[in-house]
């Protein structure tokens, strides 16, 4: 198999100061987010970057696994060594969202003239759109479809974050999707009917990701990224269930708040605000 990624060519090429300066890029792994996470224990340093080509033990959120196949996919893990408290740390599966979600738009300009109608600021027209949404808290939809899933987990040592290694698996070329994904899953080719350059995504990625971090940092909140996270919020003032384990309920999305804690509105006025956790969010269709 064809490696995507050349170690040289990353360094030479990258623009960051530190995030994917380190790159640990393997055939084949069990998890990113597990190897991520004991090159920590080893003392790699703040933006090591790990990358597999495929996983035989990819997870996902609530315990779920995420199917990795070779050659179609990215998969990486980026660890970081946070200095702030641990209960900011579930914010970062935000950031990363905004940083997936807008390095993966700028491919959409080349999405070919007639297959976009979809104009800034207006309702698609059918077609496809050339926003991708984000479902909060940790998925990036394109037309409807899920294209990427974001897995932040973090280790605490003596009531301090460790680290926090936020795992991304993102579906770039054409593949089948069956049993419970059918449907429900797609891929960024096939979309928005473009050729996409894996490393170069990664890329925008670690750009826009270094940027998102140091942004958070400076402001300890969510709110540089409002504006953008409402404007790509799946289901915002529309109806959706919240599977909370303990007491589902349905309300209208109305936002997230700058702690990233999703803002609904139950029908007898009361709003509550809902920490990710083990709550999942349905839209009234099923998962949209
Ligand atoms: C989800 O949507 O449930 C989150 C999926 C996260 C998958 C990625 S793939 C790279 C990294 N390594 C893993 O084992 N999981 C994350």
């Amino acid at each position: 198999m064809k490696m995507f990624l050349d170690k040289n060519n990353w360094e030479e090429n990258l623009p960051t100061k530190w995030a994917g300066c380190r790159l640990e890029y393997h055939q084949e792994l069990v998890s990113t987010n597990v190897t991520a996470a004991s090159l920590s224990l080893e003392g790699a340093s703040h933006g090591t970057l790990v990358v597999a080509e495929r996983q035989t033990g990819g997870r996902g959120r609530r315990g779920r696994s995420w199917e990795s196949p070779a050659g179609k996919s990215l998969y990486f893990s980026l660890l970081l060594r946070p200095e702030f408290e641990p209960e900011k740390a579930s914010m970062l599966t935000l950031v990363m969202a905004h940083s997936v979600a807008k390095a993966v738009e700028q491919f959409a300009k080349n999405v070919q003239p007639g297959i976009m109608e979809y104009v800034e600021g207006s309702e698609p027209q059918g077609g496809v759109q050339k926003r991708a949404a984000i479902k909060w808290p940790n998925d990036i939809l394109v037309n409807g479809k899920k294209v990427s899933g974001i897995l932040t987990e973090m280790q605490i040592e003596k009531g301090r974050i460790g680290h926090v290694v936020i795992g991304v698996g993102i579906n770039v070329m054409a593949q089948n999707f069956d049993g419970e994904l059918a449907g429900k899953a797609s891929t960024l080719e096939q979309e928005w009917k473009v050729k996409i350059d894996r490393a170069q995504l990664l890329r925008y990625i670690m750009q826009n990701f270094e940027q998102d971090y140091e942004a958070f940092e400076t402001s300890g909140d969510l709110q540089p990224f409002l504006e953008y996270y409402h404007s790509r919020l799946l289901n915002k003032d529309a109806c959706v269930k919240v599977l909370d384990p303990q007491e589902p309920f349905e309300g209208i999305a109305r936002g997230i708040t700058a702690k990233g804690e999703l803002i609904v509105e139950k029908e007898n006025g009361q709003t509550c605000f809902v920490y990710a956790g083990e709550v999942s969010v349905r839209g009234k269709k099923g998962y949209v």
